[in-house]
Order: structure tokens, then C-alpha cells, then sequence
């Protein structure tokens, strides 16, 4: 079939969903996943590759593009990839977790087709199966704004993409066995920057180059399975000016703490001495500093990037600190990522309060991961398929846990995880972690307020300390050691909906749940039907197809 043909067909099952706009181009995007020997720290081990890379290509879009990837799965095992902060509204057919979607099997394929809408900024996509992320199958993904919607700042001489994360030189097959045998990964063996990592004699290939006195973008997304990292440059300050997906006040930092899931965008100013400089990512809280390095390069330097790295922050307050510092910029231009208008989320009535409370405790001698005591497994039937084939209550019971946390979560039970969300209500979601370790939360097909971070316990006097002005709309949210914090949002989009621990190790053992959004009216207007190429397994092959959505 040609590309051609292909278009129209696409243009056409598009239209049957939803009414399309001409001008909305589509791009379509062919991805050949296989295994592949890389060796980011001089240890060859088995990656996976997209198209030969890794990291896999960077998609650039700009709001209301139709992106249409075509996944063909060369591994050897069930295989699917998540496009992490795109909202997808009404769509989360197409947000690839083991909940929503059946997994792509060894040799087979599946297209992907999303439009990306006013969430200007920057992404990255990556594996849900498995262990998967920690062989690669990331990349960048980025939105940028219609040409008729002015960003604020000037256009950057050129626009990098800076994919930071801890790394372990143990195969992914490996990780998964300790994990599948009740332990704990170890420390990591290092940290990327792209799938590489300088050394320090300063004659590795630049990553970047800067023109003298030029402004670059630099979008800096922690692609990493476990470790917080802190990003700094050189000699260069970074001025902030978006924050996954939403225009941030400008403040200007020596460096950021980046945690697991997060993106944040930089501009830097090439107005030092010519040469050489590292870009340094390293990890926080751990009692051996790991770092990562990559070269930046003034295109009229003569010079080797100075051996000496900026130092690196030192405990979490200084992190929970420069969180407090995030503000939203309410005056820029740009669309806004959420046009329901809920940008004045803090006269909003709240309609219900779910506190989530993460806990590690060991099941059958095994470690698991939990909320509220609930530790989450997949099943051979995505529950999105259960509930759009009227069958959920032959998979899953909805409301698994209660909105208030058991007074002791040290038992743990394992069954999937769904909490009902009544569509449109606005909910505040408290994260409380009485653990010693870090957690960083992300939930797909919203953008929530990140209202408070606090050390200590959250109680409903907390509320006094919540920015309801200018807290940043964002996907993902970190909670430092015995503290908690707060988000704010309107379920306003259907479907259902994975609510995560970015940490590969929790989120395998079970630290997820999802959140199902339903349209009482099972309209086209709350929600598209599903797509024609739906894969199904488990007990949706076999089940009649309820009739489709209308108007
Ligand atoms: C994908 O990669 C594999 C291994 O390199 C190769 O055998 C296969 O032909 C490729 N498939 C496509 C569709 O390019
Ligand atoms: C990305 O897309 C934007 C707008 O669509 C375009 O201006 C820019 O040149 C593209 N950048 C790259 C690196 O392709
Ligand atoms: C697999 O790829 C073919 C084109 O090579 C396409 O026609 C088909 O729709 C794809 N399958 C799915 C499930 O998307
Ligand atoms: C916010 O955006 C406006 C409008 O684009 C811009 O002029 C202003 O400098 C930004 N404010 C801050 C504090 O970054
Ligand atoms: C919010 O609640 C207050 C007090 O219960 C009430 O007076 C007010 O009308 C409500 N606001 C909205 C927008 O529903
Ligand atoms: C979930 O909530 C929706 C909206 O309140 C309701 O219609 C539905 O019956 C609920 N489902 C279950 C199984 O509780």
C-alpha cells in the first residue's frame, strides 16, 4: 500500500472517530524495534534500538499534528511503548500500558495515531513492558507552538535534546530476574546523557555545539529507571522556561534536580570564553555520587572542556526549595494545557480527596511495591478493553482501595488497581510517602497543579499552604523522604487512565493504579471509539463489539 493511499485511508477511519480538520498534516513514522550490542559504559550489553538508534529518534511536532508510528516488535518478547505527558484526550487507546493496550507480540506490529494538541514542550517517550526502559527504546518528543501562537522568548539559534538517566550495564532480562525473584536492583553502574558518557581527558565528540554569543534550547527529560540527577552546565546558567508543557516563570539556576519522569526546557547563552564544556548530570541522595558527562562545543573554540565539575547540591531541602521556586508564567501567550479553563483552580470547589500512601513490603517472601496496601498486577486483559467491552466485572473490581489509606500499610495484596473517577469532577490527589527513599509520581492523559510539596504529614490544614495562584500544570510530581504532596485536577478526560511511580522498580512491582474515567453519556463528544487496529487479547478476542460511540 502506498503512502498515498495509506493517507486517505487514515484521513477516513480518522473522520469516522472524529471530525478532522483539513489542515491538520499528518506525519507518519515507521519504527523497527530490534536488540542490538551498545556499550554507553565500555561494557557491551544488549540495548534496544529504534531504527538502528539508541537513543530512538526524536519526533518533533507542532500542535495539532496527527502522529502515526507503525511499531514493529524484532524483540523477542511482548513489546510497548508510551508516549509520557502527551494528553491524548479522549484517546487513551493510544497511551501503550499494559491497562489500556494488549502488547505488541514478537514479530508482529501496531500504529500508533495521536494528535498532539496546545501542550507546547517537551517529552519523551519510552518502553511500559517489561524492564524494557533500561535498554533503551527512549527518545525525545517534542511539541512546538503554532507558528500564530508567539512562545516567550525569542526563537533559540537551535533546540537540543538532552536525555539524562542512571544506567545499569546488566541486560534488561537480568533486572528483570532480580525483580521477578523478590529483590531489589542494586545501585546503578553510571549515568547517560544520550547514551553516552564522556570521559574525562576531554576528547570525546562534542553532543552540541554553540555559535559564540547565540541562545540555545536545551530540553532535559530524566529518562533514568530510579536516581533523581542534577543537570548543570559549565560556567552557564540555565534560564528555565518550560516545564512539561507549560510556560514557566523565567528564573534563571545554576542547576536543577531533574527526577525520574521530568523534563524541563533551558535556554543557554554562548556568551563565554570559546571552547569546551561539560554538561553534567548526577545523582542525588545517593551515598555514591554517580555522574554522566557530555561536551558542548563553541563552534569557534579552541579549548578542552575543563576537568573540574561544578559541584553538585547536597540534600533534599535545597531540591524541595528550588520546587517551591517553579511558578507558571499566567501572562504568556501560549495556549493554555488545559482549555477547560480550570487555570483558576484555586476557586474551584474540591469535590474529592484521594490520599495515596506508597508502601514496600514483602508478599510470599517476595518483595512488592503498593498504595494504600494495594500492590497492582497486569492481566492478560487490558482493563480498558474489559470496561468498553461491558465485561470488567469479569476482570477487575473498580475502587480497589478507598480514597483515605489503611492505618497500616505493611500487608500488602496484589489484584489490578482501578479507582472510579465520576468525569469532570475536580479532585485533589494527595501523595504521602512515609518511605526514606524518593518517589516520583506520573499520571497519563492530564495535566495536574503541583500545588505543595512539604516534609511531614498531610493534614486538610495543610490546604492554607497551597499555591492556588501560579503552581505549574504538569505531568509528573516528586515526594521527597516522609513528606507529601498535593496536585489538583479535573478528570475531564475519559478514559482510563495509569497513574504511576516512575521508578521502573516500583512500577513493575506494582506501585500503579488506574484511574477509570467514564462518559455516562458514551458519546464521540468524551471519548473516541475504538480504533480499527485495536489489538485484542486476553478475554476481549473473543467478545462482541458493543455498539460504537455516537454523537
Ligand atoms: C528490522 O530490523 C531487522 C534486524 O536488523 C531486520 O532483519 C528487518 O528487516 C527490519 N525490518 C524492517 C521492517 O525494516
Ligand atoms: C521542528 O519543527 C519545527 C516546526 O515544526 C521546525 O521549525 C524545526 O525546524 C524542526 N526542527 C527540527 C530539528 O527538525
Ligand atoms: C501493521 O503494518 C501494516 C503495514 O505494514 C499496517 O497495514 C497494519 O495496519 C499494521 N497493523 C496494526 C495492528 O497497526
Ligand atoms: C511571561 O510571559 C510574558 C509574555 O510572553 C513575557 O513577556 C514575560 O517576560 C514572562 N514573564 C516571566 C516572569 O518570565
Ligand atoms: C464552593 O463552595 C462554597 C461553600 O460551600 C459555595 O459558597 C460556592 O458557591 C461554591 N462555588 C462553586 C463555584 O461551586
Ligand atoms: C463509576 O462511576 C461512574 C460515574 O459516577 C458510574 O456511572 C459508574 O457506575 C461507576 N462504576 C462503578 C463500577 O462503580
Amino acid at each position: 500500500m502506498g503512502r498515498g493511499t495509506m493517507f486517505m485511508l487514515l484521513c477516513l477511519s480518522a473522520m469516522s472517530m472524529v471530525v478532522v480538520r483539513a489542515e491538520d498534516p499528518y506525519f507518519f513514522f515507521d519504527w523497527n524495534v530490534t536488540y542490538g550490542t551498545i556499550s554507553p559504559l565500555g561494557v557491551p550489553q544488549q540495548g534496544i534500538l529504534i531504527n538502528g538508534g539508541f537513543p530512538g529518534p526524536n519526533i518533533n511536532s507542532t500542535s495539532n499534528n496527527n502522529i502515526v508510528i507503525n511499531v514493529f516488535n524484532n524483540l523477542d518478547e511482548p513489546f510497548l511503548l508510551t508516549w509520557s505527558g502527551i494528553q491524548h484526550r479522549k484517546n487513551s487507546w493510544q497511551d501503550g500500558v499494559l491497562g489500556t493496550n494488549c502488547p505488541i507480540a514478537p514479530g508482529t506490529n501496531f500504529t500508533y495515531h495521536f494528535q498532539v494538541k496546545d501542550q507546547i514542550g517537551s517529552y519523551f517517550y519510552y518502553p511500559t513492558t517489561a524492564t524494557h526502559r533500561a535498554a533503551g527504546g527512549f527518545g525525545g518528543l517534542r511539541v512546538n507552538s503554532r507558528l500564530l501562537i508567539p512562545v516567550p522568548y525569542a526563537d533559540p539559534e537551535d533546540d537540543y535534546t538532552v536525555l539524562i538517566g542512571d544506567w545499569y550495564t546488566k541486560s534488561h532480562t537480568t533486572l528483570k530476574k532480580f525483580l521477578d525473584s523478590g529483590r531489589s536492583l542494586a545501585r546503578a553502574d553510571g549515568v547517560l546523557i544520550n547514551g553516552k558518557n564522556a570521559k574525562d581527558d576531554g576528547k570525546d565528540e562534542p553532543l552540541f555545539t554553540m555559535k559564540p554569543g547565540k541562545t540555545y534550547k536545551y530540553r532535559i527529560c530524566n529518562v533514568g529507571l530510579k536516581n533523581s540527577l542534577n543537570f548543570r552546565i559549565q560556567g552557564h546558567p540555565l534560564k528555565l522556561v518550560e516545564m512539561e508543557g507549560s510556560h514557566t516563570v523565567q528564573n534563571t539556576y545554576e542547576s536543577l534536580d531533574v527526577h525520574v519522569g521530568q523534563c524541563f526546557s533551558v535556554l543557554v547563552t554562548a556568551d563565554k570564553e570559546p571552547k569546551d564544556y561539560y554538561m553534567v548530570a548526577s545523582t542525588r541522595f545517593t551515598k555514591t555520587v554517580l555522574t554522566g558527562k557530555g561536551i558542548i562545543r563553541y563552534t569557534n573554540g579552541n579549548g578542552p572542556a575543563s576537568p573540574e565539575i561544578p559541584e553538585a547540591p547536597v540534600g533534599w531541602a535545597w531540591s524541595l526549595n528550588q520546587f517551591r521556586s517553579f511558578r507558571w508564567n499566567l501572562t504568556a501567550s501560549a495556549a493554555r494545557p488545559n482549555p477547560q479553563g480550570s487555570y483558576h483552580y484555586g476557586s474551584i470547589n474540591i469535590t474529592r480527596t484521594i490520599k495515596l500512601v506508597n508502601s514496600a513490603s514483602k508478599v510470599d517472601g517476595k518483595l512488592r511495591y503498593a498504595i494504600n496496601g494495594v500492590s497492582h498486577v497486569d492481566l492478560d486483559t487490558p482493563l480498558k478493553l474489559a470496561e468498553y467491552f461491558e465485561a470488567a466485572d469479569k476482570v477487575f473490581k473498580y475502587d480497589t482501595i478507598s480514597d483515605e489509606p489503611p492505618t497500616t500499610t505493611d500487608k500488602i495484596t496484589v489484584v489490578p488497581n482501578v479507582v472510579n473517577a465520576t468525569f469532570r469532577n475536580f479532585i485533589e490527589i494527595i501523595f504521602e510517602n512515609h518511605e526514606k527513599s524518593m518517589q516520583s509520581w506520573h499520571l497519563d492523559g492530564y495535566s495536574f497543579f503541583a500545588v505543595a510539596i512539604e516534609p511531614g504529614r498531610w493534614t486538610p490544614e495543610k490546604r492554607k499552604n497551597y499555591n492556588l495562584l501560579d503552581a505549574v500544570s504538569r505531568h509528573t510530581i516528586q515526594v521527597f523522604p516522609k513528606s507529601w504532596a498535593a496536585i489538583m485536577l479535573t478528570f475531564d478526560n475519559a478514559g482510563m487512565w495509569n497513574l504511576r511511580s516512575e521508578l521502573t522498580e516500583n512500577r513493575y512491582l506494582g506501585q500503579q493504579l488506574y484511574i477509570s474515567v467514564l462518559s455516562p453519556a458514551r458519546s464521540l463528544r468524551d471519548e473516541y471509539n475504538i480504533p480499527e487496529n485495536t489489538l485484542l487479547c486476553g478475554i476481549a478476542k473473543d467478545l462482541p463489539k458493543p455498539p460504537p460511540y455516537t454523537i
